[in-house]
């Protein structure tokens, strides 16, 4: 039986992960290690914590006594990283706390895996590791920074991160390289592009478009809207983590992706005709919308004058895109939900799902809105 270690289990994908292994795998031991921070929602994993394969423990990956005491208690077999500050935004009002966790919790993880899986030395004096072991770091393609018009990011691309989160992660990524090299540590590192699904956390940019439409508020795109992002169903990734884990070589970097490149602007305007649509097809999805909302029986307001353009994200990358070829070759992934799919189901699981959205709105997060949007 393997056990793992996945942190950032109570965020979006983190959470996700969770569901998929469980699902997926029948004989496995699950630690979550999460220090709920705003992005952290116990009550995501609710149901899954009830399994007796599951144990969580609050804390920062940041902190050796918490990680090492994880070690001791329990032989870990996997080390999953998702735990991360993850939001371009607050990056820039706030680099430093991208630095701590993002940097220093991953180098906290390698090192503690490194002293409880090693076994002994070879005549080099390189480290032996016990036999299986593995630790996963879960990458962004915004390490390679940002593309023009053509091409795609592949695993050779030169890195060259832009904002304080992808300069965060890429230094992540870079300790992680170094303990593979330095201390021939199994790792493995998946760089993915835009995620979205459920359980994503409405300040980023497709919860957060449902979520004002429900509100019957603005939609704030930035700059011109023409900003190019590659979206994967959060599912697909999960999948991707999986095989990268149980069956990627030590050592290599695989990019995740499923050539669904789409505009912002277009992304807004598809949300706005989805959302009208499924409203007009069954009148109980109505119900999600909120008492700010202009009407609930005339749906004409839900159209693209909600758009509002806003000031532009601080040196915002243009264009993301992934070139999973790799992944693709030697492990056999492919994405397998298209975005036209995808976007349907991830709208229906929100206008479902209201009361989860309206748990993770706490104070802190109207507080963050109103600084981050109050003044546009
Ligand atoms: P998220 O913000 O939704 O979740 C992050 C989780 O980490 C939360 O549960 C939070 O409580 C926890 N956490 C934060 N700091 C912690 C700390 N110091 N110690 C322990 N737990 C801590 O993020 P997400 O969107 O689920 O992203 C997960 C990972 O995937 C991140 O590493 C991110 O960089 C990477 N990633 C995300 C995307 C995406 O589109 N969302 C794409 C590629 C890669
Ligand atoms: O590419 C992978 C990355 O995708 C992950 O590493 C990050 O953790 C994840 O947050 C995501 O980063 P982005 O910055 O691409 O995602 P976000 O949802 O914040 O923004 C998507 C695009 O939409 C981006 O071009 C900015 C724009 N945007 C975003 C928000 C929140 C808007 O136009 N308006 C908004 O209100």
């Amino acid at each position: 039986m393997k056990h793992y270690l996945v942190t950032g289990g109570a965020g979006f994908i983190g959470a996700n992960y969770v569901k998929y292994i469980l699902k997926k795998h029948g004989d496995l031991k699950l630690i979550i290690l999460d220090d709920l921070t705003y992005a952290g929602n116990l009550g995501t994993i609710k149901d899954d914590l009830k399994d007796p394969r599951v144990e969580f423990i609050k804390g920062n990956i940041v902190d050796p006594q918490i990680v090492n005491s994880i070690f001791e208690k329990h032989p870990i077999d996997f080390t999953v990283n998702f735990a991360a500050e993850s939001h371009v935004d607050r990056s820039i009002e706030n680099p430093q706390l991208f630095l701590q966790t993002n940097i220093l919790g991953t180098q906290n993880l390698l090192e503690t895996a490194k002293k409880f899986w090693t076994v002994g030395r070879d005549e080099k004096g390189y480290p032996i590791y016990r036999e299986g072991v593995k630790y996963l770091q879960v990458s962004t393609d915004e390490v390679y920074g940002s593309l023009g018009e053509t091409g795609f990011f592949t695993e050779k691309t030169p890195l060259d991160p832009r904002s304080p989160y992808s300069a965060s992660k890429t230094s992540a990524d870079l300790i992680v390289a170094a303990y593979s090299e330095t201390y021939k540590l199994p790792v493995n590192i998946t760089r993915c592009s835009n995620n979205y699904g459920p359980y994503h956390f409405p300040e980023k940019l497709i919860p957060l478009i449902i979520k004002n439409i429900l509100e019957g508020k603005k939609l704030p795109v930035y700059g011109d809207g023409l900003n190019v992002r590659d979206w994967l169903y959060v599912e697909d990734h999960c999948k991707a983590i999986d095989l990268a884990l149980l069956r990627g070589k030590a050592g290599e970097i695989y990019n995740v992706g499923g050539h669904n490149e789409m505009k912002n602007i277009d992304i807004v305007k598809l949300i706005i005709a989805e959302i009208r649509r499924l409203m007009a097809e069954n009148p109980e999805y109505r119900k999600a919308l909120k008492p700010s909302a202009p009407s609930v029986s005339d749906l004409s307001w839900i159209n693209n004058e909600l758009i509002t353009f806003v000031k532009d994200r601080l040196g915002h990358d243009q264009r993301y895109a992934i070139d999973p070829s790799k992944i693709t070759g030697e492990l056999g992934w492919r994405p397998e939900t298209k975005f036209a799919d995808g976007i349907v189901k991830t709208i229906r699981w929100y206008l479902e799902n209201q009361d989860w959205v309206d748990d993770v709105i706490s104070g802190g997060y109207q507080k963050y809105y109103e600084q981050m949007y109050g003044n546009r």
